[in-house]
C-alpha cells in the first residue's frame, strides 16, 4: 500500500492529502500504465559538495544539471546564494541540516525558525525544496557523541513544524551511514540495527513511518567490499563476479542489492516494514586509492544506473523503484582528508566542471560523457615548478609540506595518479598546486617562490596520466563559517578507515583482490 501511495506520490506531484478518489484514479492509471510501459522510474540526484578552493558558481550548477536533465540535487549547506540559483522550481533540492546545528534546533521555536529561514524564505521565491535532511550520519560510530542524543528529538521537531506550520511537499528525515547495522552479517536475513543504536533506531523509524518520510542510506560498495573481505567484482552489477551470496533462496550478485536489502530487513525489524527506502549517497572515487579510477567508476555506474531506471528493485523489494543521490558532482580539494587521499576524488567531474568519465544519467547505456560545464574561464596557462636545486633537502621538504598543507597533493600518494613521479617531479607537482590554490598571484606576495627553490614555466608540465592542473578563475570566495560544514561525503569512512589497524589491512585486502 504504502508503495502505491509513492507512485500516486510521484505520478501526480505529491498532491497531498489525498482523496479516496484521486488515490483510485491513480491506482487505476497505475495499474493499466504498469503493463504497456514504464512506470516510474527511480530517481537520480546528484550531491554537490562545495569544499573546493575554486568552486563552480552555483548557476553554472544549474545549468550543468539541467543540460545532463539531472532534477533533484542535495547540498550540504544552506547558503542563500546557492539556494538562490535554483528558483524557478526545475530542480528539487534536498537540504541538510548540519550535524552541528541540531543542537540547537531542540524546540518548537527553534524548529519553526530554522524552517523559516531556510525553507520558507526560499520558497517564496520558487525554490522547491523538496527534502530536509536532518543533521548527516548523526548515528555513525564518528559523530555518535556528538549527535546521538538530539538527532531524533531535532527530526520530530523538524517534522512537527513542517506539519504545524504548513509547508507543503517538504519531507524531513536523515541519512545513515552503513555502520548503524550490526557488523559482519554474511546475509541480508542477519541484518539489524547494532545494538547499542537499536533503541534510537526503532525510535527513528517509527517518526518515518508515522510521517511517510524515507529511509535514507549511505553507500559506499569499495569499502563495503573491502571491509568484508569479499570478491572485488562483487561491487558491480555487470554480472562478472563468481562470488555471491544466497539468502533465503534468494541470490546477491552484487554489493548494492546486499546493503539494500540489509537494511530493509533492519527495518522490518525495527518494526516498521513498509517505510520506504531511498539511497542518499552512492559512488565511486577516483584517485589517491587502490582501484578508485576512472575505468571502475565508469564501470559501476555502467550498470548501476539502468539498475535503478529498470524499477526491477531487489529481492526483498521487488518492482518497487529505487531513488539515489550520486556522490558527488566534482571533487572537492578542500576535503578532509583523515580516511584516506580518495575522499576528495568522489566527483563525476573535475572540481573545474570537466567530466572525467562515460556516464549516462538516463541510464540508457548511451557510451558518452556527461556534459560539461558552461561559461568556465581558466586561469593563464602558467605552472609553477621546481627549479631542482637539493643543496638543501630540509628546506625542499619544508617547502614541499607547507604547501601540501594547504594545497591538495593527494593524487601523489600511494595509488594515486601522480604517484609515480620522481622525486623532482614531486616537488613540481606540490608547488604548482600550491601556485594554483592561490589563484597564481596574490597582490601581497609571490606564490610561486618557495624560497627561491621554484619559478613559473609556460610548458604544461604534466606527466603521463598525471596531470598538473591549471586552476579556473572562481567568482566566488570559498567560505569557512559555520553552515558550511558538514557531515555526509567520504569523510564518515573515518571510523573505520581511521583506525590504525584497519588501513594496513585495507590496502592489503585491495591489493589482494584487485
Ligand atoms: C518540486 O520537485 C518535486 C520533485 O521532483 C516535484 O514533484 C514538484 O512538482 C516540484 N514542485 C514544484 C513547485 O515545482
Ligand atoms: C506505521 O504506520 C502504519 C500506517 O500509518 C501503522 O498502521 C503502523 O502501526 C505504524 N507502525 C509503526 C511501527 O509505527
Ligand atoms: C545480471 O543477472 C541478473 C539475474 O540473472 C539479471 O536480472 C540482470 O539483468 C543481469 N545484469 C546484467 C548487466 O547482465
Ligand atoms: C569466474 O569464473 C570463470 C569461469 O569459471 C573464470 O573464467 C573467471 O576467471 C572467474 N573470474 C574471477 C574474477 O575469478
Ligand atoms: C583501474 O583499476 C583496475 C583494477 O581494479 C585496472 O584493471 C585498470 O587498469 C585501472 N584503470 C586505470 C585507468 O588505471
Ligand atoms: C637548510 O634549510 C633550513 C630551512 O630553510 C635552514 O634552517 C638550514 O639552515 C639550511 N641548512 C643549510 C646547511 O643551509
Ligand atoms: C613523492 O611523494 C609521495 C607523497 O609524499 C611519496 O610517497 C613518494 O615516495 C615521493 N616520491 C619520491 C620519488 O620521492
Ligand atoms: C599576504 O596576504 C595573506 C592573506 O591575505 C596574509 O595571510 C599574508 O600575511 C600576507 N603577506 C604579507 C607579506 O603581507
Amino acid at each position: 500500500m504504502i508503495r502505491h501511495f509513492y507512485l500516486v506520490n510521484l505520478t501526480m506531484g505529491r498532491q497531498f492529502p489525498f482523496s479516496p478518489s484521486i488515490i483510485l484514479q491513480a491506482l487505476i492509471v497505475v495499474t493499466i500504465s504498469c503493463c504497456s510501459i514504464n512506470v516510474v522510474e527511480g530517481v537520480i540526484g546528484v550531491n554537490w559538495g562545495r569544499q573546493t578552493s575554486h568552486r563552480l558558481i552555483p548557476s553554472m550548477v544549474v545549468d550543468l544539471l539541467l543540460q545532463n536533465d539531472i532534477r533533484h540535487l542535495k547540498v550540504f549547506s544552506v547558503s542563500d546564494n546557492v539556494l538562490e540559483a535554483f528558483a524557478g522550481g526545475d530542480i528539487a533540492i534536498t537540504v541538510t541540516l548540519p550535524n552541528e546545528a541540531l543542537k540547537d534546533v531542540m524546540s518548537a521555536e527553534a524548529a519553526e525558525h530554522w524552517l523559516d529561514q531556510r525553507i520558507r524564505r526560499h520558497q517564496v521565491k520558487n525554490i522547491n525544496i523538496s527534502y530536509v535532511h536532518v543533521g548527516s550520519q548523526p548515528f555513525s560510530t564518528f559523530y555518535h557523541t556528538d549527535t546521538y542524543n538530539n538527532a531524533v528529538d531535532t527530526l520530530k521537531f523538524i517534522q512537527e513544524a513542517i506539519y504545524t506550520s504548513g509547508y507543503e511537499n517538504v519531507v524531513a528525515t536523515t541519512a545513515h551511514f552503513t555502520d548503524v547495522l550490526k557488523p559482519g552479517i554474511m546475509k541480508p536475513s542477519e541484518a539489524d540495527f547494532r545494538p547499542d543504536l537499536k533503541e534510537k533506531m526503532v525510535e527513528f523509524v517509527s517518526v518515518l513511518n508515522s510521517s511517510n518520510a524515507p529511509f535514507v542510506m549511505d553507500i559506499f560498495p569499495i569499502y563495503f567490499v573491502a571491509e568484508h573481505k569479499w570478491d572485488f567484482e562483487f561491487c558491480f552489477l555487470d554480472n562478472k563476479s563468481n562470488f555471491s551470496i544466497e539468502d533465503n533462496g534468494h541470490v546477491y550478485t552484487n554489493v548494492f542489492e546486499f546493503v539494500y536489502d540489509s537494511f530493509v530487513t533492519a527495518i522490518t525489524k525495527a518494526g516498521a516494514p513498509n517505510v520506504r527506502v531511498m539511497v542518499g549517497q552512492i559512488g565511486w572515487p577516483t584517485d589517491g586509492y587502490p582501484g578508485a579510477n576512472v575505468t571502475n567508476a565508469e564501470r559501476f555506474f555502467r550498470e548501476f544506473i539502468p539498475f535503478v531506471k529498470s524499477t526491477k528493485g531487489t529481492p526483498l523489494r521487488p518492482g518497487i523503484s529505487i531513488d539515489v543521490y550520486i556522490h558527488s558532482l566534482v571533487d572537492e580539494n578542500r576535503g578532509r582528508i583523515n580516511v584516506g587521499a580518495f575522499q576528495r576524488h568522489w566527483g563525476v567531474y573535475l572540481s573545474n566542471g570537466e567530466p572525467k568519465y562515460k556516464i549516462d544519467f538516463s541510464g540508457a547505456h548511451r557510451d558518452i560523457y556527461p556534459s560539461t560545464a558552461k561559461g568556465i574561464v581558466f586561469m593563464p596557462k602558467r605552472w609553477c615548478v621546481f627549479k631542482g636545486d637539493k643543496r638543501n633537502l630540509t628546506k625542499v621538504e619544508n617547502q614541499v609540506r607547507r604547501a601540501c598543507a594547504q594545497a591538495d597533493c593527494t593524487s601523489v600518494f600511494p595509488g594515486g595518479s601522480c604517484s609515480q613521479l620522481t622525486f623532482d617531479q614531486n616537488v613540481s607537482y606540490a608547488f604548482n598546486r600550491y601556485f594554483q590554490m592561490k589563484s597564481q598571484y596574490s597582490t601581497n606576495e609571490s606564490t610561486c617562490n618557495f624560497e627561491d627553490l621554484a619559478t613559473v614555466v609556460t610548458e604544461d608540465p604534466s606527466v603521463g596520466t598525471c596531470k598538473f592542473p591549471v586552476e579556473i578563475l572562481a567568482a566566488e570566495r570559498a567560505e569557512t563559517d559555520g553552515l558550511m560544514k558538514r557531515g555526509g561525503a567520504g569523510d564518515r569512512l573515518q571510523g573505520f578507515f581511521g583506525s590504525a589497524i584497519v588501513l594496513p589491512l585495507l590496502s592489503i585486502i585491495l591489493f589482494r583482490v584487485i
